[in-house]
């Protein structure tokens, strides 16, 4: 788009969907850049269907954890705090007045949270909403179905499918033994993350991660963001009423 076309938008509307990835492994098989993939895949086709716009991606997150791979790109908590501060900011400046933050990192939640609680304290006309994908509608549902215990934590079946559906290609085929699950008993920092989970993957069985289960992922989390952005009490509707 160009400036002249989001203007007249903000004629209409005020919504925008803010896509959050990260860049970071993903075990041996699923692709570093996950995480930022699905979740840009999945903005485009709510944007579209709702006639609203999406933001770039940010493909980077609060990876910390993971800097003991190769690939992986990390921002702090507190960098990550303040790029959305500074995005919202922006967003608030230009004239929108309801962020989507769609998100595609479990590490980025805690961050953006409590990001949050100042944001929109500053920001007071600003009306937020953080998703992340497997909070849509009918997605735990889904992954519990077709993968049981092995969904797992990171480097799943469900957002290597995801990416499957998305990029076709993009993620090899390769055998991948299935790690079983191990926590940490103290707050693990890159070295000991790497010693807990050698091959990157955290309980998640992506063998079995296929481009028909990310068909059906990715229209679950596009109904349920399409459902989120039109949500009357949260989002509400636009101002021309779709
Ligand atoms: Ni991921």
């Amino acid at each position: 788009m160009n400036w002249p076309e989001v203007e007249a938008y903000l004629r209409t509307d005020d919504r925008i969907i803010l896509p959050l990835g990260s860049t970071e492994q993903h075990g041996p098989r699923a692709v570093i850049g996950s995480d930022h993939l699905t979740v840009e895949g999945i903005a485009r086709e709510v944007a579209q269907r709702t006639g609203t716009i999406t933001a770039p991606v940010i493909p980077y997150g609060m990876s910390l954890h993971h800097l003991g791979f190769p690939g992986t790109l990390a921002l702090r908590s507190s960098t990550l705090g303040l790029v959305l501060r500074d995005l919202i900011a922006s967003l608030e400046k230009t004239g929108f007045k309801r962020v989507l933050i769609l998100n595609g990192h479990g590490g980025n939640r805690a961050p953006v949270e409590s990001a949050l609680a100042e944001i929109v304290n500053e920001l007071p006309e600003m009306k937020v909403k953080f998703r992340s994908w497997w909070e849509a509608e009918g997605v735990s549902e889904y992954l519990q179905e077709a993968f049981g215990d092995r969904e797992g934590h990171h480097g799943t079946p469900g957002e290597t499918s995801l990416v499957m559906f998305l990029y076709p290609g993009v993620v090899k085929e390769k055998d991948v033994p299935f790690p079983g699950m191990r926590r940490p008993e103290t707050y693990p920092d890159a070295k000991a993350f790497k010693a807990l989970y050698p091959n990157g993957i955290i309980g998640a069985d992506v063998n079995l991660a296929s481009p028909e289960h990310g068909k059906n992922l990715f229209e679950r989390c596009v109904a349920g963001m399409v459902k989120e952005l039109s949500n009357r009490n949260d989002l509400g509707i636009g101002k021309n009423g779709s």
